[in-house]
């Protein structure tokens, strides 16, 4: 019994330890005074990826509305150009998941979008795949949604009184050369370069891209840039020297997941870097990204996010009702 007291005992204190170090790893001192110095948020950030994407589709109308009214710091969203130029925000690089192209245009759904003119593409429905997809959160009104057009994200992000930031990313930016000038110009002409919003910078530009980020820094080097960094980018370079490289173009990094261990984020915050994480949709997963010191998440789940790290109150079926969905 003695015995099994103090094999417990032994068990305990190592635990406590491994927390300790895990806890301290991250730098916790370092993220706040980073968090404070450099204009993001001072709390956790909270991304809403591709909108509320847990309960509406992905980068339409509706999701983006929920995110925002539901209190998230942040809308995020993938850009990309059609044939004729307009901006819309679509995170694949082909039709065929989010929309229905395959029936509509037979034998071109494996396209990429940018062969696709404007009027072509508000011809497709991008909502009813989400209700064949998840019968339990289908909703009649997500029938025939549109794909969102760049114009309408940046509208719905600047109305309302829940005030949230803009962060965009360059979705496959080489096959859309000068798309960073595009968007710009589109920030400016909208006033979302001078825009004061709840928390942190109103815009952040993020992108896999080094090419895109070092274009947005040109021109318009105000705005923070964040480097995404694969699973697969990292073990091509590995962390610190991939970190190095990238320093002199980015203000902070938003890794996958997997790569958010408290060692990794120390290593970014020593350097002077925010870490944002992608994509965590389960609690534990928020809450290690929190023990971690992650100065913020990407997620589907904003509303989950929001619950846990504000205490906030989210009715998700009587904002969709408010504005029609
Ligand atoms: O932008 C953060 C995260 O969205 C990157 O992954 O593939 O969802 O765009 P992805
Ligand atoms: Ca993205």
């Amino acid at each position: 019994m003695e015995r099994l007291r103090i094999i417990i005992g032994v068990l305990i204190i190592a635990l406590a330890g491994v927390m300790l170090y895990l806890r301290l790893s991250g730098r916790p001192g370092d993220a706040l005074q980073l968090r404070q110095n450099s204009g993001f948020s001072r709390d956790m950030t909270i991304i809403a990826h591709r909108g509320a994407s847990h309960l509406a589709p992905e980068e339409t109308i509706p999701a983006y509305l929920l995110a925002r009214d539901m209190g998230a710091d942040y809308l995020e969203i993938d850009v990309q150009r059609t044939s004729d130029g307009d901006l819309i925000g679509l995170h694949d690089d082909s039709l065929e998941r989010t929309t229905n192209a395959t029936t509509v245009f037979p034998g071109r759904e494996k396209e990429p979008a940018s062969e696709f003119t404007t009027k072509e593409l508000l011809t497709l429905d991008a909502g009813s795949w989400f209700n064949q997809a998840y019968p339990k959160r289908a909703r009649e009104t997500y029938k025939d949604l549109r794909i969102i057009r760049f114009s309408e994200f940046l509208q719905i992000a600047a109305e309302g009184e829940a005030k949230p930031g803009i962060y965009i990313e360059t979705k496959s930016p080489e096959r859309h050369p000068g798309i960073e000038e595009d968007i710009v110009e589109a920030l400016k002409e909208e006033g979302w370069l001078d825009r004061k919003v709840k928390v942190g910078p109103a815009v952040i530009f993020q992108s896999f891209d080094v090419n895109s980020l070092r274009r947005f820094k040109e021109i318009a080097p105000e705005v923070p840039r964040v480097l995404l960094i694969s699973q697969k980018m990292e073990a091509e370079k590995g962390w610190t020297p991939l970190l190095e490289e990238a320093r002199p173009l980015i203000q902070a990094i938003g890794p996958v997941g997997y790569l958010m261990w408290p060692w990794n984020t120390g290593k970014a915050h020593r350097m002077g870097l925010i870490v944002h994480a992608y994509t965590l949709n389960s609690g534990w997963q928020m809450r290690l990204a929190d023990w971690f010191s992650v100065d913020g998440f990407f997620t589907d789940r904003a509303d989950q996010a929001l619950i846990k790290f504000r205490q906030a109150e989210i009715n998700s079926a009587a904002i969709l009702q408010l504005h029609g969905y």
